[in-house]
């Protein structure tokens, strides 16, 4: 396969906005150019045996070197967007003040996206926090939430007009979860303790940022991108169904049940007092505050089944899995977004993140991922099909745009529609690339 067939769907709108989607840590490399602080990913990376192929950001894909032709190569696919992360250890000094070299990188982006005429989403946070707010606790002490409501008067100020949408936090489950309690992302805390405790200055930190931005900056639309890996039991028995139930709420609806209803899923009533969040009179008001839109990041479902030791993941057996060993699963995704419609009042939807890493074979300057193609083919169509079951979903961006530095897996998963040389930084576009150009470009 090697063009995207979704019959009579909205998705052959130009009213449909389509984007591909970065981060600033995977992809921009220069991690010690002009006044860059160092990032907890910068400490994890340099700490042995955290990173699969022991590999760090310092070069990546040099995108602060090659940002021009990277937006050159965006605007050849046709898309309305770009959806990209500011470095917070980029643009903000250690006593607080602007680092203008930073502020003039991204600049420089938002206003050759403006040229292009292709809307710029930006992420203030997806997870390089300046290490020297991790010396002081990190997202553990509850001052890094007002920190980064001053990074983020501060950014948004400086960047005006130039920016269409602003998400606050990406995926808080996996800066407070993997990196706190599991310890598998920076800063590498492990400790079940930990966890509930970052995701609550994180959600709150959104909450203060939200307030921030309607005065920084009214006209662009703000908002927060989540993370859903929808839970299924393994059988039908009521101990399995119940793991699942547990599962979804501290893994899913603890991030998204206190924006819309202001508290934490029952669960906590029975949690330990050590493990609960230390919210204080006031805080679940703020981290309510409406939206503008709800980002929602998609790639798997999880099995869950009840055991003597507990609830266990169950991994997939038997079925197609990607790369990453996830599970290519497109139904979970239309049940998710439907299932979401049913539990809050949602505000319009962007798919921020969805896509796939696949064993990529660079061949006579070629890469033929048709198996990609397969995996947005099935997503797209969950896409449409929750659309005609009433989910109000405006949007949708393809993860990645090019192959980047993939968290603790380093570089060996590829997740790009554009591949990446690394030794040459030459970037080559996927039949992937090809079939999406299609799509976007044969709109009505
Ligand atoms: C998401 C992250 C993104 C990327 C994809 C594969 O959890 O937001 O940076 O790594 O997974």
């Amino acid at each position: 396969m090697n063009k995207f067939i979704l019959p009579n769907s909205i998705l052959h709108s130009k009213k449909f906005t389509y984007g591909v989607a970065t981060s600033s840590f995977q992809i921009e490399g220069a991690t010690q150019a002009d006044g860059r602080l160092s990032s907890i990913w910068d400490t994890f990376c340099a700490t042995p045996g955290k990173i699969k192929d022991a590999s760090d950001g310092a070069v990546a894909c040099d995108h602060y070197h090659l940002w021009r032709q990277d937006i050159d190569m965006i605007a050849s696919l046709g898309v309305d967007a770009y959806r990209f992360s500011i470095a917070w250890p980029r643009v903000i000094q250690r006593d607080g003040a602007l680092n203008e070299a930073g502020v003039a990188f991204y600049m420089n982006i938002l206003q050759y996206l403006q040229q292009k005429s292709i809307k710029a989403f930006v992420t203030f946070y997806h997870w390089d926090l300046p290490q020297h707010l991790e010396d002081q606790g990190g997202w553990l002490n509850r001052n890094t939430a007002y920190q980064f409501q001053d990074y983020v008067a501060k950014v948004s100020s400086a960047f005006g007009d130039l920016v269409y949408s602003y998400a606050t936090l990406n995926e808080p489950f996996c800066s407070a979860y993997l990196g706190y309690e599991a310890g598998i992302h920076a800063p590498g805390l492990n400790d079940i303790n930990y966890g509930k405790k970052a995701a609550h200055h994180l959600l709150l930190a959104h909450g203060l940022a939200m307030q921030t931005l309607a005065h920084t900056s009214p006209n662009s639309l703000h908002g927060i991108v989540l993370n859903f890996t929808p839970c299924y039991p393994l059988t039908d028995s009521d101990a399995d169904k119940a793991a699942a139930i547990y599962s979804d709420k501290t893994y899913n609806q603890w991030y998204i049940k206190p924006l819309f209803d202001g508290c934490y899923p029952d669960i906590i009533e029975s949690m330990p007092i050590a493990q609960q969040p230390d919210i204080q009179p006031g805080d679940m008001d703020i981290i309510k505050a409406p939206l503008d839109f709800l980002g929602v990041n998609y790639y798997t479902r999880s099995i869950y089944q009840a055991t003597d030791n507990g609830i266990v993941e169950v991994p997939p057996t038997n079925v197609a899995i990607t790369d990453m060993g996830w599970e290519v699963y497109a139904p979970a995704m239309l049940e998710l977004l439907v299932s979401l419609n049913q539990k809050y009042n949602l505000p319009p939807i962007y798919i921020t993140e969805n896509g796939a890493a696949m064993n990529d074979k660079l061949v006579d300057n070629a890469v033929n991922d048709v198996d990609r193609i397969e995996y947005y083919q099935q997503h797209l169509q969950a896409v449409a099909s929750a659309i005609t079951q009433g989910v109000n979903i405006v949007g949708y961006f393809a993860w990645s745009l090019m192959d980047n530095f993939e968290w603790a897996e380093g570089y060996e998963k590829r997740f790009g529609l554009v591949y990446v040389d690394y030794t040459t930084q030459k970037r080559t576009l996927k039949a992937s690339a090809y079939a999406y150009q299609a799509l976007l470009t044969e709109r009505v």
